[in-house]
C-alpha cells in the first residue's frame, strides 16, 4: 500500500469536472512535483487531499487510513500540512506569534481543549521552526514588515511547526527572486529528510532540480508520470505544457 493513494478521485464544479477519476500514488520520502497548465486541476487535487475541498467521488487513503471524509484538522493531526497558493500569514502578528499559533495547534491537536501547553515547549518548537527557515533573528518583526519572500518562508515555518509527514506546497516560489528560489530549493531538500513533499510548481528549473518524480496534469486528469528525464522526453507533455 502507498503512503498516499487516491482512487478515482473526482471533483465537479457545476458542469465542470476539475479533477476527473484521478488515481494518484505517492511513496514516503519522495519529493513529487505536480505540473500542468493553468486550470489543469492541480490545486483542486491537493485541496481534496488536504480536506479543503470535498470530493464529488472517489477515495483517499493516507498512511493506511481512509481519510476521504475526515475534516481538515484531523488530517493535519495525521500529518498532512498545506501551504496556500496565496500567502496567508497574519500580517499584524510577529513572526514568533504566527508560528506560535501553528505550533500551539500541533501541540494541542487530539488533546482536551483545556490541555495546558507548557510555554517553554511552545517557545522551543517555534524557535526551531523559525531557525529552519533562517528567520530566527526576526522573532519580533510583524509579518507585514517582512519582504514578500520572507513571508513565504514564514509560512513554511508555520507548516513545519505542525510537524508534517506530508507537506503540500502550492506554487511556493511564485514571486520569489532568483536568490530566494535557490535558498528555497535548499530548504525543501532539508525538509524532505523527514517529510514527503508534494510540490505544485510552474517554475520548471525548480521542478527539475527538486523532483524525483513528476506528475503532469491536464484537463483534470493525469497525462503522464515519470522521472524528470522521462517527462522532458514525453511528446504529449511537450505539446500540452512545455510548449515545445
Ligand atoms: N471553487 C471553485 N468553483 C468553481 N470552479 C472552480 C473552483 N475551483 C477551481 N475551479 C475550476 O476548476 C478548474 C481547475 O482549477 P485548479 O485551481 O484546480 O487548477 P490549477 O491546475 O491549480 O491551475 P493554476 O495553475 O492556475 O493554479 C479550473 O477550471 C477552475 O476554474
Ligand atoms: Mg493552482
Amino acid at each position: 500500500m502507498s503512503f498516499l493513494e487516491t482512487k478515482s478521485l473526482t471533483r465537479r464544479f457545476g458542469g465542470l469536472t476539475a479533477v476527473d477519476k484521478v488515481d494518484f500514488r505517492l511513496d514516503p520520502g519522495e519529493i513529487r512535483a505536480v505540473i500542468g497548465p493553468n486550470g489543469a486541476g492541480k490545486t483542486t487535487l491537493v485541496s481534496m487531499i488536504c480536506g479543503r475541498v470535498a470530493p464529488s467521488d472517489g477515495a483517499i487513503q493516507f498512511d493506511g487510513v481512509d481519510i476521504t471524509h475526515l475534516p481538515p484538522w484531523e488530517r493535519v493531526a495525521r500529518g498532512i500540512v498545506y501551504t496556500f497558493q496565496i500567502t496567508s500569514v497574519f500580517r499584524n502578528l510577529s513572526c514568533f506569534e504566527n508560528v506560535a499559533l501553528a505550533a500551539q495547534r500541533a501541540l494541542t491537536l487530539g488533546k482536551a481543549p483545556w490541555h495546558a501547553i507548557d510555554r517553554a515547549t511552545l517557545a522551543a518548537s517555534v524557535s526551531s521552526a523559525l531557525e529552519r527557515v533562517e528567520l530566527h533573528e526576526r522573532h519580533e518583526t510583524p509579518a507585514a514588515n517582512l519582504p514578500y519572500g520572507h513571508q513565504r518562508l514564514l509560512e513554511v515555518a508555520m507548516s513545519l511547526a505542525l510537524k508534517p509527514k506530508l507537506l503540500v506546497l502550492d506554487e511556493p516560489t511564485q514571486g520569489l527572486s532568483e536568490a530566494e528560489i535557490t535558498n528555497f530549493c535548499k530548504l525543501v531538500r532539508e525538509i524532505a529528510a523527514d517529510a514527503t513533499i508534494l510540490l505544485i510548481e510552474h517554475n520548471m528549473d525548480v521542478v527539475m532540480e527538486l523532483a524525483q518524480r513528476i506528475t503532469v496534469m491536464n484537463n483534470g486528469a493525469i497525462l503522464a508520470e515519470g522521472t524528470p528525464a522521462e517527462i522532458t522526453a514525453n511528446a504529449a507533455v511537450q505539446q500540452a505544457y512545455l510548449g515545445a
